[in-house]
């Protein structure tokens, strides 16, 4: 097996389509097929070298088969594989006092699950037997995973096919600034889009909330970043009303913006926090945390994962912290994530097609239009971009809801020459396709 061009990689994919229902989609018309990772790069079948700025979705955070998360991890499967949470295990407690350590606040105790979606619907089985309330606002352009409760949280339609969905979710706005919902400008809009929270609970709750949902830069939906103060605001309205504040953390999480947490960079303590992706590194695990007096409201026995907090997927997940910590990535995150964005806002005075560059630390985004003015979503000239790019040794990931932002979080270990290669190619397939 060469590539996608010879015979078996040919194979690979007739099979593929053929064994895999069609709904697993794939990027790239001649995808290439990855045989090995280390760190920031990926290989393929061919041998080709590729500078992974999408992280296989936001998730190999500490960098592909990094090592010593490895050489944990084979030390574990060698050990203790699986037992479950009715017996006790000494990886699960290890992991929960760490993230204890690292989470904001009061934040404390945690439930661990095997994915995002499983983190999410937790956190609302939560929230519910907290407040006694059922009633949850989410943001539109939001995405929290792929169940009923998660889509029913999703705010955007080419991820919400196939409902009815759980009633009683009322979506805001959200801080969507380069296309404001409300056609205002920050900072004289006065933050309208958070204030609208208080107006749609008044109008479409019983006026008492569950919790409001929310990523603090919202990832699948296209890096949208919100002005610095909306959490602030949106979490009083939702205290006035009972409410928590659940912070989906699945792709803000463990140092890809340059905190721990996203909602780090807002100065606001959520009182749920859910996360899986970069907990991991790359193994199937995700959870939630919340502060013991909430946590205490799941009555003892009526939360369960067979597979949650497995001792592999939770020496990986404390292995990933620690080196998180051990080679500085979070402060990695935050310097070359700000070299990344001046490099792309030069980019974008060069090349008109980018309307926008938004984001935080490694967490980065830039919109694509085809005419400036109107902001006509570029969707044609992304899939060009993406096209280019990879044939250059670069992976870039795509979102939006018009799939027209170039989605870029790489391992958070890359440094100065990854980006500047990175921007060479960029710039050069940005010229390509003007
Ligand atoms: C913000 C957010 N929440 C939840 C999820 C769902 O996570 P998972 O795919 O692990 O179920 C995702 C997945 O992309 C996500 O980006």
């Amino acid at each position: 097996m060469k590539n996608a061009q010879t015979m078996e990689s040919e194979d690979l994919l007739t099979k593929r389509n053929e064994y895999l229902i069609p709904a697993t989609s794939h990027y790239y018309e001649n995808p290439p097929v990855f045989t090995k990772g280390l760190m920031q790069h990926l290989w393929d079948s061919e041998g080709k070298k590729y500078l992974d700025l999408f992280a296989g979705v936001v998730t190999v955070n500490a960098g592909h088969c990094h090592p010593e998360i490895a050489k944990r991890i084979k030390a574990q499967i060698d050990t203790l594989q699986h037992t479950t949470t009715l017996y006790v295990t000494e990886p699960l407690i290890r992991l929960a006092i760490k993230l204890a350590e690292i989470a904001p606040g009061d934040l404390k105790q945690s439930f661990i699950t095997n994915s995002g979606t499983e983190a999410n619907e937790g956190a609302a089985l939560l929230a519910k037997a907290y407040t006694e309330s059922h009633d949850f606002i989410a943001l539109r352009h939001s995405f929290h995973g792929r169940s009923i409760m998660g889509m029913s949280f999703t705010g955007q339609s080419n991820w919400r096919g196939g409902g009815p969905y759980v009633a009683g979710v009322q979506f805001v706005s959200g801080a969507y600034c380069y296309r404001c919902p409300f056609g205002k400008t920050y900072p004289s809009c006065n933050l309208e889009c958070a204030k609208d929270v208080e107006n749609v609970i008044r109008t479409t709750t019983p006026g008492k909330i569950a919790a409001l949902i929310a990523e603090p830069i919202q990832g699948n939906g296209g890096v949208i970043t919100p002005p610095p103060e909306y959490f602030k605001e949106v979490k009083g309205i939702v205290k006035k009303y009972g409410g928590l504040l659940i912070s989906d953390e699945v792709q803000t999480g463990f140092g890809r913006t340059g905190t721990w947490f996203g909602m780090e960079q807002w100065g606001v303590e959520p009182d749920i926090m859910t996360m899986a992706k970069g907990m991991g590194n790359g193994l199937p695990i995700g959870g939630f945390i919340t502060r013991g007096e909430v946590a205490s409201k799941l009555k003892p026995g009526t939360h369960f994962c067979t597979f949650g907090g497995n001792p592999v997927s939770t020496t990986g997940a404390l292995a990933n912290i620690e080196v998180i910590e051990k080679e500085h990535l979070k402060e990695n995150a935050a310097s070359i994530g700000s070299y990344l964005k001046e490099k792309l806002l030069e980019l974008q005075q060069k090349h008109p097609l980018i309307g926008d560059v938004r984001g935080k630390g490694l967490m980065l985004g830039i919109e694509l239009v085809s005419d400036r003015k109107t902001k006509q979503p570029a969707m044609a000239e992304m899939k060009r971009l993406m096209e280019i790019c990879k044939d250059n040794g670069v992976l870039i990931g795509k979102g939006g809801l018009d799939g027209n932002v170039v989605r870029i979080k790489p391992p958070l270990c890359i440094n100065k020459s990854d980006v500047d290669f990175a921007i060479h190619v960029l710039d050069e397939a940005f010229g390509k396709i003007a």
